[in-house]
């Protein structure tokens, strides 16, 4: 995952996935091709807010993005764990083209409404770590109502 995950996501350590795997296991999806990683999404469902689903990471390999597998990934979480959500939600950095129109794309199949307001103003980012985009809140739902 940390592999897939370099250079096309914020970098975060080896550490930080299997923490994931290990204490999020059921709100994380992995897809392979013949034993090779081609996608994953991470996340978890905030313990005060059970209903939602919170993306955190969703990759899919360079040579199978536009196929389709990044939708059904989104799909698989959100009916992951004990019962279905009823809402998605993730930040997605503003000039991020293709992760919006993965979003938009997963409310529009849903049938559900999908808000967008700033999450986390670029301001917030320590210029230290570098420059960093406003992150943009998707929040889709409610889901399951058709
Ligand atoms: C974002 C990402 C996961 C999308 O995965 P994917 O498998 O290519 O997405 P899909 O093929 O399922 O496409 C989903 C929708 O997004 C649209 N889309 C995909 N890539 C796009 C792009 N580069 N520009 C515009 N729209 C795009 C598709 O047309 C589709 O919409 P539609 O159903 O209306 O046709 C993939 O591009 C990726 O790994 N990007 C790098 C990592 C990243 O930025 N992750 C998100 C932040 S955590």
């Amino acid at each position: 995952m940390w592999e897939l995950a370099r250079g096309a996501v914020d970098e975060n350590s080896p550490y930080a996935y299997l923490m994931m795997c290990e204490y999020f296991a059921d709100a994380c999806v992995v897809a392979e091709d013949e034993g090779r990683l081609v996608g994953f999404v991470t996340g978890f469902r905030p313990p005060a807010d059970p209903d939602t689903h919170f993306v955190w990471q969703i990759v899919v390999d360079p040579a199978t993005r536009g196929t389709g597998l990044g939708g059904q990934l989104l799909d698989a979480c959100a009916a992951s764990g004990p019962r279905p959500v009823r809402w998605l939600e993730a930040t997605v950095t503003a000039d991020n083209e293709a992760s919006s129109a993965l979003f938009r794309a997963f409310a529009r199949r849903h049938d559900a409404p999908c808000a967008e307001e700033t999450a986390f103003p670029r301001e917030l980012f320590p210029p230290a770590a570098g420059a960093h985009e406003s992150e943009i809140r998707f929040r889709i739902g409610p889901l399951g109502t058709r």
